[in-house]
């Protein structure tokens, strides 16, 4: 199939990829010049493990191809994929300008029968706005050009993009025309090769709302856990045991329960704000969600807080060694990455940071910690020890799963680790000599030295 993809951002570039890895032949549009020149050049403007050498294949293979011109892909185009950003709104509900936009030029250039996809994560209802903005331009120009508007909403995770694509827990299709929905099971038949059961359909709106209700109930987890963990440490229990106990209950399982420093990224900030927003314009009050919300916003301190209550309130002349800024591990994506709000707050009393992360530096420097003072980047973990009065470790990048204990002993002021992230073994860290924070459980300290 002819496929345009409108949008370059992770959704948009990891399935316009992958559609073409599956022999479609698919154009990515943006209206960035200089980001289109790049990815010609197979030039990746984000860190995707096998996004490149994918990128790279389809465009020798001409399967995948790049341009600003929406008008020109539309040609030849079978099904245009909307995957531009929903940002959040001052007011917390998903703006939807960029996917309007986007709909008012195809409207616009349209010129055979068409199947537009939403893949932004877009609110209910969007799909019929779409549908009207289209249908706005085609009586402007006079025409009269079937199409139909699809809900498709993606579910890839940062980090695990290309898998998630290629293999799918499931795809959902929200469609009002039965020729649409047949399109789109054909278009994603090859990746499912044994059966098609986990391609599930449904109406338009129903498609919509499952995506933002997908990521709040993985949030809800996520919380819970949280407010879990911080009663765990009150009443002198192991959240880290805890979660062993209550996983290995089927109905519950074990994803998705880690307790940590709060949830972040593109997506679950975005989307719990964006269903709760939806919900009170409906005059109903999400209480859970919002609780969700409330509880991520306070999680996002607690390491902070930790080193507080060890080093005091006023940390001028401290100096901490971080490890990871990133939201999560394998992406150098940091948008309501906890290091921001626990770095903003050491830096706030007067600490200085050593800084380290495999690949969020750029990020961190130039958007996200851009105007924050007393930071310094180094390029490997163990640079970061030197002087600092303890390491604090944000983001769960593999390298840092099982250091030189003995380097970090030797190089730290005294031997003080903060763990956002339940990394460590408590007890081996103990024998060694090890001051050690963690989140769901209360250090014992036989006495406290600074
Ligand atoms: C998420 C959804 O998983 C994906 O389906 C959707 O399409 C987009 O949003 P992503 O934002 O890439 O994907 O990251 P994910 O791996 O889901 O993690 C989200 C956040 O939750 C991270 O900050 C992570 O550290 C945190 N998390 C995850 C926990 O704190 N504990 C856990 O047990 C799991």
């Amino acid at each position: 199939m002819n496929l345009s993809v409108i949008g370059t951002g992770y959704v948009g570039l990891v399935s316009g990829t992958c559609f073409a890895e599956m022999g479609n032949r698919v154009t990515c549009v943006d209206v960035i010049n200089e980001k289109i020149e790049n990815l010609k050049k197979g030039v990746i403007p984000i860190y995707e493990p096998g996004l490149k050498a994918m990128v790279l294949r389809n465009i020798e293979n001409e399967t995948l191809y790049f341009t600003t011109s929406l008008e020109e892909s539309l040609n030849k185009c079978d099904v245009a994929f909307i995957a531009v950003g929903t940002p959040m709104g001052e007011d917390g509900s998903a703006d939807l300008q960029y996917v309007l936009q986007v709909a008012r030029s195809i409207g616009k250039y349209m010129v055979r029968p068409l199947i537009v996809v939403n893949k932004s994560t877009v609110p209910v209802g969007t799909a019929d706005k779409v549908r009207s903005v289209i249908l706005e331009e085609l009586d402007a120009r006079d025409q009269n050009i079937p199409f139909s508007v699809v809900s498709n909403p993606e579910f890839l995770k940062e980090g695990d993009a290309i898998n998630d694509f290629m293999k799918p827990d499931r795809v959902v299709v929200g469609s009002d025309n039965e020729k649409a929905t047949a399109k789109m099971r054909a278009l994603y038949a090859p990746f499912f090769r044994s059966s098609m059961d986990r391609l599930i359909t449904m109406d338009v709106r129903s498609a919509e709302m499952t995506k933002y209700v997908a990521n709040s109930m993985l949030a809800t987890k996520i919380s819970f856990m949280n407010e879990v963990a911080n009663i765990c440490e009150l009443v002198g229990a192991d959240v880290n045991k805890v979660r062993i106990g209550i996983g290995s209950d089927h109905r519950i399982g074990y994803s998705f329960i880690y307790p940590g420093s709060g949830y972040g990224g593109s997506c679950f900030p975005k989307d719990v704000k964006a269903l709760i927003r939806t919900a009170s314009e409906h005059n109903y009050n999400a209480e859970l969600i919002g609780a969700v919300e409330s509880v991520n916003d306070r999680q996002k301190l607690v390491i902070a807080n930790k080193v507080i209550s060890r080093f005091g309130d006023n940390l001028e002349g401290r100096t901490f060694s971080v490890w990871g800024l990133a939201f999560k591990p394998q992406t150098d994506d940091m948008r309501e990455a906890p290091s921001i709000y626990i770095i903003k707050e050491l830096v706030r009393r007067g600490a200085c940071i050593k800084a380290y992360d495999p690949k969020a530096i750029r990020e961190a420097q130039q958007f996200y910690l851009k105007d924050v003072p007393g930071i310094t980047y180094f390029n490997s973990k163990y640079e970061t020890l030197a002087d600092s009065d303890a390491m604090i470790l944000l983001t769960e990048w593999k390298e840092f799963r099982s250091p030189d204990f003995e380097e970090l002993k030797q190089q730290l002021k005294q031997p003080v680790i903060f763990d956002g992230r339940n990394q460590y073994n408590d007890i081996m860290l103990k024998e060694m000599g090890f001051e050690y924070y963690q989140i769901g459980k209360k250090e014992k300290l036989a006495s406290i030295v600074s």
